[in-house]
């Protein structure tokens, strides 16, 4: 058997997540609207096994971990105490001759100058005069620019504001994480947590992305799964080390090669962070590139939100009061989902030149965890694969199909990585049994029927 595991381009793997029901075009109908995408019958099933593979791993199987689901909009103040409306901006300059803008941070790490997206104005002019000489306009090839002006993200509505103004906007969440930072002292006063623990949430968020690009990589609408830890300050280096592991080791557990993980350490820190390290996938098409983002924010963000608010944030530790450390870490939902798909399709040519696509998910990932198939519409092999469904539906997401040949039918259910195919035979009617036929090796065997819930919850363990 050949397989093409090097050659996928993006492209393909685009266009094969749209024509299976993974990912589509917001507004398709209409156009389609740059930097939104919808997730399909298939995607959110993928979607939400991440999310559940997360909230297992951050919550459940921690026992100093809270969960949070915060609102969207936000009092105008927390994005003020953040940093958000004065300093949450891209750095844009303009090319002199075609007037096309570019990214100035993002192009200078196209020549080996890292520059954190959060360095001040004055210091990414600084790194732009620098390496200019470097620097082309991708249109016209030239390299007169303007200085780098930063251009803020935030998204504005009209939440609450009845007039034409809109002077005191309500913003849509630059980032998921100023929900935690705003109800950790309403988890302090009701769970009544001792430092260290962490509170974990998954939320939207949203930014004018001046160019949205690579599909769902940089999207202006996507979600984000953080975790703050709070941690007395001068026990963050300990901890930031251990959650940097934990985190690595997640993306290995999820089924993200070895090869195609790394860290990759900030170089300009914001003024406030004390150490800055992504966790970069290498994309097909892309190469190398963030998917997670784990901070040491200090005591910035307390600090800021009791500043602003004037209400105490600080921890009562024995007597001891102080404003904790957090450690933080945010990952992009859709950015690892997109890493899943890349890593997990493969298209197999077998001797005689048959072909098939398959998605390589981990199982307890997969979409739909089995399908289910009567061999024929008749004698009665229908009403035994109904029963089936009926009683593995209340433990898994199955599918059932029962047009086309059995080899067809396997063919789709390889392509959305469906890691168990259920076929009902005329021997089912006399030994209750089913072939259960495996994704990957293709094997088959004869399970019981009413061994079915037992067999597969063995195999979808982690
Ligand atoms: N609270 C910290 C924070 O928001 P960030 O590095 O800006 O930090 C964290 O974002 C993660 O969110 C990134 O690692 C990335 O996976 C994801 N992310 C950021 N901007 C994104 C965008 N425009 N589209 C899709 N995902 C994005």
């Amino acid at each position: 058997m050949d397989t093409h595991r090097e050659s996928y381009s993006m492209d393909e793997i685009i266009a094969f997540a749209k024509e299976k029901g993974f990912v589509f075009q917001s507004s398709d109908i209409y156009g389609g609207l740059a930097g939104a995408y919808d997730f399909g019958p298939q995607g959110v099933e993928l979607l939400n096994k991440l999310k559940k593979s997360w909230w297992q791993e951050v919550v459940y199987r921690k026992k100093n971990y809270y969960g949070l689901d915060s609102a969207m909009f936000k009092h105008p103040k927390v994005w003020e105490a953040s940093g958000h409306v004065s300093g949450f901006s891209d750095p844009m300059a303009e090319c002199r001759e075609c007037n096309t803008r570019i990214r100035v941070d993002k192009e200078l790490e196209k020549v080996g100058v890292s520059a954190d997206e959060k360095i001040s104005e004055a210091e990414i002019n600084e790194l732009f005069a620098a390496h200019r000489d470097k620097i082309h306009c991708p249109k016209c090839k030239g390299n007169d620019f303007t200085e780098a002006k930063a251009f803020n993200l935030l998204v504005r509505s009209n939440l609450g504001d009845f007039t034409s103004q809109n002077s005191n906007p309500v913003y849509l969440p630059g980032e998921a994480c100023q929900g935690i930072y705003l109800n950790y002292k309403n988890v302090l006063d009701s769970v009544h947590p001792k430092i260290p623990f962490g509170i974990a949430q998954i939320g939207k968020a949203f930014r004018n992305e001046i160019s949205p690009r690579n599909f769902l990589f940089r999207t202006r609408e996507f979600e984000q799964a953080d975790i703050q830890y709070f941690v007395k300050p001068g026990e963050n280096t300990e901890a930031f080390e251990k959650i940097k592991e934990e985190r690595m080791a997640w993306y290995k557990k999820i089924g993200l090669r070895e090869e195609n993980l790394r860290f990759k350490q900030h170089e300009n820190l914001v003024f406030y962070a004390s150490d800055a390290w992504d966790i970069e996938y290498n994309f097909p098409s892309y190469g190398f590139d963030e998917v997670e983002g784990i901070h040491d924010r200090t005591d910035y963000d307390l600090t800021q939100h009791q500043k602003f608010s004037g209400v105490d944030l600080s921890y009562n530790d024995n007597g001891e009061k102080y404003i904790p450390y957090i450690i933080e870490t945010s990952m992009g939902l859709g950015r690892v989902f997109l890493a899943l798909l890349s890593s997990a399709y493969e298209r197999e040519t077998f001797e005689g030149g048959d072909e098939r696509r398959v998605l390589r998910l981990k199982p307890s990932l997969a979409p739909i965890t089995a399908a289910i198939f009567p061999l024929t519409k008749k004698d009665g092999l229908p009403e035994i694969a109904d029963d089936i469904f009926a009683e593995l539906s209340s433990h898994f997401h199955v599918s059932y199909s029962e047009s086309g040949s059995v080899g067809k039918r396997y063919r789709k259910a390889d392509e959305v990585g469906t890691p168990f195919c259920i076929t009902v035979d005329y021997d089912t009617k006399d030994d209750k049994k089913v072939t259960v036929r495996h994704r990957d090796s293709m094997q088959q065997e004869r399970v019981a029927i009413d061994e079915l819930v037992d067999y597969i919850t063995r195999h979808l363990k982690d």
